[in-house]
């Protein structure tokens, strides 16, 4: 007992005294003791302390007499001695001094003296689709997820107008308590009915979305294997469930297949992540055989479907419509509201207790407020938008083919791209990616450089969003342009 209190408390247990109250002398919050009273239960299976038995002014003394008398007959721990600490460490106390924020200055500072333009927080002004305002300029633009043109559409800024007219600009409470509209559940209903699930969730963010939802479901324990290209918020929803985290080769099912056949014996939940269609290489899994897998082993299974909602599938229901899957067969279907439907916010779909699970538990929905009205309103319309005019579809669907096909003719590296309307052009040094972003920007296109480390430096590159938005002339101009610059820079190296 000493030695969870010493785990979840950080002090030494042999500084601990019984007299000690837990909340005021030890300053357990009600994460610590749901912590302590975890790991107490792990460490004598069977033990089970009664909610309304723990008060603020417990002493420790208390709890382990407590915890002794309540455990099963027989039940002992193993008790894993925590180290005394050895050493004292030197405090950090100066953000400005932290070496990793001195590191971030001195690569900005370095990029200055290369002679290239930070291109990083550049100001767009107007709406982001085909086109957007950069200096006072208009630039062609192809840097902006606004796949379906959706943000800014008349239909989508009308329906946010009323929005707001009608519930303010907040919901001004998590909707657990007051914060429900009548838009969220709208939203919701018209999520589910776009990926034939019986329901779905709406969070404030795509990226929290991941951490919380991941974060909650998977604990220690269990295992998430993911796709190795894994968008961070799914990263960083592994960190925060304390579960074992396994990357598997990028879209190779057979050795996920591989890999659970060595391991999944140890574990309890097992859950894969994949996603819909892979943001820095605009490429596909293929979903049936990850399915095979995911049923072989008794896993479960989420895919992020950021970038194919409303972009793969007859009618843009992503890619469980493209491969026409079993909705069934995966248990989260997650993705973000702020790509083609044209607002910023997370969801889930899946079964009704699933969703019921979440809307009463996940901590990044429980405690936090509601999603905007206005971002609930722009949503449900881009949806209903999507289903009114399937042209916008065909179109993306048109421009997508159109590029790739441009940029294969003219020699450019669009690595695995297909069938997406992401389409990297693969420089392969992060620096030559850095000028060739400039001096297209000087001709008035606009298009981000990826560089290390957000993908290794031997395959930095230029990453072109197509959008339902883009002209044919724009794209023809825009892939002779990038040809043309880059044979600069091959003449130049
Ligand atoms: C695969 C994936 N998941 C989650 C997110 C996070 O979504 P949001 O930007 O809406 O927070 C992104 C954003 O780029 C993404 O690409």
């Amino acid at each position: 007992m000493r030695t969870e209190v010493a785990r979840v408390s950080g002090f030494p247990a042999a500084a601990l005294k019984s007299t000690q109250t837990i909340v005021g002398d030890l300053g357990f919050d009600s994460i610590m003791i749901t912590d302590l009273f975890g790991g107490v239960s792990r460490a004598f299976p069977g033990l089970v302390v009664e909610p309304n038995w723990f008060s603020p002014n417990r002493t420790l003394g208390e709890v382990i007499e407590h915890v002794t008398a309540s455990r099963a007959p027989g039940s002992r721990r193993t008790v894993t001695a925590v180290p005394e600490p050895e050493q004292t460490v030197a405090p950090e106390f100066r953000i400005a001094e932290f070496p990793e924020v001195q590191a971030l200055a001195a690569r900005l500072t370095s990029a200055e003296g290369l002679g290239v333009t930070n291109p990083y927080f550049l100001v767009n002004d107007g709406v982001t689709r085909d086109t957007s305002t950069i200096g006072g300029a208009e630039v062609v633009n192809f840097s902006s997820y606004n796949y379906l043109g959706m943000s800014g559409h008349p239909a989508v800024v009308s329906a946010v107008q009323d929005a707001v007219a009608r519930y303010g600009s907040s919901c001004s409470a998590s909707r657990l308590l007051s914060g429900e509209k009548p838009v969220h559940r709208e939203l919701e209903a018209e999520l589910a009915g776009l990926l034939g699930t019986e329901d779905a969730i709406a969070l404030v963010s795509g990226h929290a979305t991941n951490v919380t939802v991941i974060g909650h479901l998977l604990g220690e324990g269990d295992l998430i294997i993911h796709d190795s290209l894994a968008h961070d918020s799914i990263l960083q929803g592994c960190a925060l469930s304390g579960a074992t985290r396994r990357p598997f080769p990028h879209n190779d099912h057979v050795a996920l297949d591989a890999l659970l056949t060595a391991i999944r014996s140890q574990y309890r939940r097992v859950l894969i992540v994949i996603e819909g269609v892979y943001s820095q290489d605009g490429d596909i899994p293929d979903l049936p055989a990850m399915i095979a897998v995911k049923k072989k082993h008794q896993a479960l299974m989420m895919v992020d479907e950021a970038h194919s909602i409303g972009v793969l599938g007859a009618t843009g229901g992503g890619i469980g419509e493209h491969f026409d899957v079993d909705r069934d067969d995966v248990e989260l279907w997650s993705g973000t509201m702020s790509k083609a439907l044209a607002g910023c916010g997370g969801y889930v779909a899946g079964s009704a207790e699933l969703i019921r699970f979440l809307k009463y538990t996940a901590p990044g929905f429980v405690y936090s407020v509601g999603m905007t009205p206005m971002n609930a309103a722009a949503s449900l319309a881009a949806i209903r938008q999507m289903r009114a005019e399937p042209e916008a579809l065909d179109r993306l669907r048109r421009n997508s083919r159109l590029f790739l096909q441009l940029a294969t003719d003219a020699g450019i590296d669009t690595g695995d791209s297909k069938d997406t309307p992401v389409i990297p052009c693969i420089v392969g040094d992060s620096l030559r990616t850095l000028a060739l972003s400039n001096a297209l920007l000087r001709r008035g296109i606009n298009v981000n450089p990826i560089l290390y480390p957000a993908v290794p430096e031997d395959l930095a590159r230029l990453r072109f969003f197509v959008t339902s938005c883009h002209t044919e002339d724009q794209i023809r101009s825009t892939v002779a342009a990038l040809a043309d610059e880059l044979a600069t820079l091959v003449a130049a190296a």
